[in-house]
C-alpha cells in the first residue's frame, strides 16, 4: 500500500483559496458535459464507501450518482448494519476500508470521530456530515451563487437562524472566498466561537435577523433542530421564532438576492413557503448542485 498520506475532505479549511475555486469551476463544467450527455469516466473501477450514522437523501443520491456517472461505484453502509455499529472501533474500519476501496465518505454525529476515522485511513476521506461541518453542500452552495450571479467574493450573505454545521461552513467559507458573512442567530444559538476565527474579519453577528439582510446578496437558513436534536424540537420553535425567513424580512435584501436552504426544510418554521417556493429561491439548483460539485470533488481527490 501507499505510504502517501492522502488528501482529505473534514472541512473547508482542507482546501486553499486556490482549490475551492477551481472546484467550484469544475462542476460548473461538469454540468454541462452531464447536459450534453458527454461520457465521462475517469474513476472507472474505483469505489467510494460511505458510512451513515445519519439519515439521508440528497448526500446519499449524489454520491452514488456521481460514482456511478464518473464510471465507479459506490457501497452504502449504514451503521446500523455493520460492526461499526455494535462497537467496532472506527480506527479499525478506517484500516479495514482502506484495504478495499478507493475512497471513504462518512456522515456521523461527532466531528472527532470523523478525524479519528481518517487518521486511520490511507484513501481521502470525506466530511458528509457532522454536527460540526458539511463542508459538500457549501461547494454546491457556492456553485449555484456564482452560476446565477457570479463571484461571491466581495458580496454579502446572511446567516438566518441555528448557528449549526451549516453556519460553521459558511464561516469557513466566508474566509476562504472573501465574502461577509452576517450572522443573525437567537441568544445562546450561535456557532461556537473558535470556528470564527480564521475567518474573523469576515464575519459579523448581528442581534436582528433584519440586520443581517439588509442589503444582503444572498439569504441562508437552515433547519431550527438538526439530526440528533429531535427531542429540542418543540422549545426551539419558540426560541427561533422571530428568525422565520419570510417575505417581509426577505423584501430587505438586495433585489436581486437569491434564496438558499440545504434542505429537507420546514414550511411555516425556518422559511415560509411563500419564500421557499418563491422567485428568489433557488433550492431545487442548489440541490442538485451537490451531484455536480461532489463530481468535482471526488476527481480532485481520487483522479
Ligand atoms: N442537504 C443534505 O445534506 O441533505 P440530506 O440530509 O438529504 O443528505
Ligand atoms: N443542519 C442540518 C443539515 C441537514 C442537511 C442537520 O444537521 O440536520
Amino acid at each position: 500500500m501507499s505510504t502517501r498520506r492522502p488528501r482529505h475532505f473534514l472541512s473547508l479549511a482542507d482546501l486553499t483559496p486556490a482549490e475551492l475555486s477551481r472546484l467550484i469551476e469544475r462542476g460548473i463544467e461538469l454540468k454541462a458535459m452531464r447536459r450534453a450527455r458527454e461520457t465521462h469516466e475517469p474513476l472507472k473501477n474505483r469505489v467510494l464507501a460511505m458510512v451513515y450514522e445519519k439519515s439521508s437523501t440528497r448526500t446519499r443520491v449524489s454520491f452514488e450518482t456521481a460514482m456511478i456517472q464518473l464510471g465507479g461505484g459506490a457501497i452504502f453502509l449504514s451503521a446500523h448494519d455493520t460492526q461499526l455499529g455494535r462497537g467496532e472501533p472506527v480506527e479499525d474500519m478506517a484500516r479495514v476500508l482502506s484495504r478495499m476501496v478507493d475512497a471513504i465518505m462518512v456522515r456521523t454525529f461527532d466531528h472527532d470521530k470523523l478525524r479519528r476515522l481518517a487518521a486511520y485511513s490511507e484513501v481521502p476521506v470525506i466530511n458528509g456530515l457532522t454536527d460540526r461541518h458539511h463542508p459538500c453542500q457549501l461547494l454546491a452552495d457556492l456553485q449555484t451563487f456564482v452560476e446565477h450571479r457570479g463571484p461571491i467574493a466581495g458580496k454579502t450573505v446572511a446567516w438566518i437562524g441555528d448557528g449549526n454545521n451549516m453556519c460553521h461552513s459558511y464561516i469557513e467559507a466566508a474566509g476562504l472566498y472573501g465574502f461577509t458573512l452576517r450572522i443573525a442567530c437567537p441568544p445562546g444559538y450561535g456557532p461556537r466561537e473558535e470556528i470564527g476565527d480564521a475567518a474573523a474579519s469576515a464575519v459579523r453577528r448581528c442581534d436582528r435577523p433584519q440586520e443581517a439582510v439588509r442589503g444582503a446578496d444572498l439569504v441562508v437558513t437552515d433547519v431550527w433542530a438538526s439530526m440528533g436534536q429531535e427531542q429540542e424540537s418543540h422549545a426551539r420553535r419558540e426560541v427561533f421564532r422571530r428568525f422565520q425567513v419570510d417575505e417581509n424580512l426577505l423584501s430587505l435584501a438586495k433585489p436581486e438576492a437569491l434564496f438558499m436552504h440545504c434542505l429537507p426544510a420546514h414550511r411555516g418554521e425556518e422559511v415560509s413557503a411563500g419564500v421557499i417556493d418563491g422567485p428568489r429561491s433557488v433550492v431545487w439548483d442548489e440541490a442538485e448542485n451537490r451531484l455536480h460539485a461532489q463530481k468535482a470533488l471526488l476527481e480532485f481527490l481520487l483522479d
